[in-house]
């Protein structure tokens, strides 16, 4: 069973990125962790990152024939990426948005994804630890656990 992982714009400078606001967990240590959380569960973790959305849809394009489901945390373009949203959907996989900060506890712009009605489901707020918690609920929607 391979998942995918999907990071957008500035996710790439995580660990030094506003800290007090993202923490200082850097992008290849939540991949790692991410991985390793998928492989105790039975799955393969595949991860992108690009700060492009035509890049991001190109990756899901090509990856999402062969995957059982998608993690994308997509940082800004959530707000506004309207071509991305389309690809996720277009995907028809299940699929768990991720953010690490508490969006709702943000600017206004930040309060509307394009995103979540195409998506199984989000995790918000809960740091990098939201990525671990978006393998365990991706596998179990993926072999259909109520
Ligand atoms: C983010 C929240 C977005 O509003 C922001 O643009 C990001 C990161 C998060 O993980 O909290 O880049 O998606």
């Amino acid at each position: 069973m391979r998942i995918l992982l999907v990071n957008g714009p500035n996710l790439n400078t995580l660990g030094t990125r506003e800290p007090a606001i993202y923490g200082r967990t850097t992008l290849p240590q939540i991949v790692d962790a991410a991985s390793a959380r998928a492989a105790e569960l039975g799955a393969e973790l595949r991860a992108f990152q690009a700060n492009g959305e035509g890049e991001i849809i190109d990756w899901l394009q090509r990856e999402r024939g062969d995957a059982a489901g998608l993690i994308i945390n997509a940082g800004a373009l959530t707000h506004y990426g309207i071509a991305l949203r389309d690809a996720v959907a277009a995907c028809e996989l299940p699929a768990i948005e991720v953010h690490i900060s508490n969006v709702w506890r943000r600017e206004g712009f930040r309060h509307e994804s394009l995103l979540s009605p195409v998506v199984s489901g989000a995790i918000v707020g809960l740091g990098a630890h939201g990525y671990l918690l978006a393998v365990e609920a991706l596998v179990r929607i993926i072999k259909g656990v109520e």
